[in-house]
């Protein structure tokens, strides 16, 4: 079964399983958003768009998700709340933008549900500015955890919502262009992390 078909049968239910177990972490993730000038920002993933109600109204917003029935949801909730972001179904390991073209690229709950994490932090890589950021959240382990129920549970999740095996490290030491400027634990000990990264002038 593919990420599309499942996040289409989860997307009636997403928001009751998800909304208010992340909603501090969230709003933590967001807290970076909340300063300086106006930005081009690129939300990657969106989901049903629970990153909403607490985006900052200064920047200039666009989103991708895979799933359609995602999508529509996230469609309702920026008309309930009066915000503007345009949306786009896109796959975040191959984004149909030009280089060097966003300030920020957001990745809340994406980089570790792909099939292909490099990938899709490559392609954040290559179309965030140099100098611009990448703030992510999500759930990693550590090199050399063992963490067996994770890699376990992994075998079957990764295949109907996300993978729980990704090692953000071993990723970010295949992208040189990126620079680590922060990581830290968000959730659950230190299982969900807020990691902000830079690219840099090449
Ligand atoms: C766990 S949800 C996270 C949604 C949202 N970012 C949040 O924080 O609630 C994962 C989302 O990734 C989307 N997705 C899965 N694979 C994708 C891909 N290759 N490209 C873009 N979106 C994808 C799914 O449709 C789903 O909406």
């Amino acid at each position: 079964m593919g990420l599309k078909f499942s996040y289409t049968l989860l997307a009636p239910i997403y928001d009751a399983i998800v909304a208010s177990p992340t909603q501090s972490m969230r709003k933590a993730s967001l807290q970076r958003l909340h300063q300086g000038l106006p930005q081009k920002v690129l939300i990657n993933g969106i989901g049903t768009g629970l990153d909403i109600p607490f985006l900052p109204e200064q920047h200039h917003y666009t989103a991708t998700d895979l799933t359609p029935a995602m999508l529509e949801r996230c469609q309702l909730r920026v008309k309930q709340h009066d915000f503007e972001i345009e949306l786009l179904t896109a796959d975040v390991m191959q984004l149909p933008f030009a280089d060097n073209q966003f300030d920020i690229v957001l990745m809340n709950l994406i980089l570790a549900v792909v099939p292909e994490p490099l990938k899709a932090l490559q392609e954040a890589c290559r179309v965030v500015k140099p100098g611009g950021k990448i703030y992510i959240m999500d759930k990693f382990i550590k090199p050399g955890q063992f963490a067996p129920g994770r890699r376990f549970i992994n075998i079957f999740i990764r295949h109907i919502a996300t993978r729980t095996d990704v090692v953000f490290e071993y990723l970010l030491e295949q992208c040189p262009n990126l620079h680590l400027l922060q990581d830290k634990p968000a959730f659950m000990s230190d299982w969900f992390r807020l990691i902000d990264l830079q690219k840099l002038d090449s």
